[in-house]
């Protein structure tokens, strides 16, 4: 009997970049090409980030440059996966909403973020499919957070010089003790 890889390994947990690694300051691709491997790739992506109580994980945090963002505002496994492949936004609100953010790339670090209110996100689903949803709260917090990251950006570059220094002496400070 032959028996395919894919029936034997289903996903694969995928290894999360941390900060300040340089590869989280690419920007991402485009996708152009949507196959299994793309499918193979959100499919990884999304037990990634249930596995790491994430709930929103773009593809340059595992170290793959493409415009790909897995989301589960519930953080529950599988109970609302959304895809959105080359995300955009377009009616951006002057409106305000501050949310206390955290990265799966930035662990033990939450600061709150300003960003607008509301957004409407137009993006491709897994086959290619376009759809625009408009989106507010959290959802609205959420995919500017993970845009960012497609654009090689991370959610301490929006908070004060100040702050910021603080957060990169004490992650500087960890690694060298972790080193030692
Ligand atoms: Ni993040």
């Amino acid at each position: 009997m032959e028996v395919s890889i894919s029936t034997i390994i289903t996903y694969m947990l995928l290894d999360i970049l941390h900060y300040p690694d340089e590869r989280l300051r690419n920007a991402a691709k485009p996708v152009e090409i949507f196959d299994d491997k793309l499918k193979k790739i959100v499919e990884d992506m999304f037990e990634t980030m249930y596995n790491a109580h994430g709930i929103g994980l773009a593809a340059i945090q595992v170290g793959i440059s493409l415009r790909v963002v897995t989301m589960d505002l519930t953080g529950q496994d599988k109970q609302q996966p959304v895809v959105f492949v080359n995300p955009m936004l377009t009616n951006i609100s002057s409106e305000i909403n501050v949310y206390e953010e955290g990265c799966l790339s930035i662990p033990g670090v939450n600061e709150k973020v300003e960003r607008p209110k509301t957004v409407t996100i137009n993006a491709q689903d897994i086959n290619g499919n376009h759809f625009a949803i408009d989106a507010d709260e959290l959802l609205a917090t959420c995919i500017q957070h993970e845009i960012d990251h497609l654009d090689g950006k991370v959610f301490i570059d929006r908070i004060s010089r100040l702050k910021k220094s603080r957060i990169d002496d004490k992650i500087r400070k960890e690694s060298k003790e972790n080193a030692e």
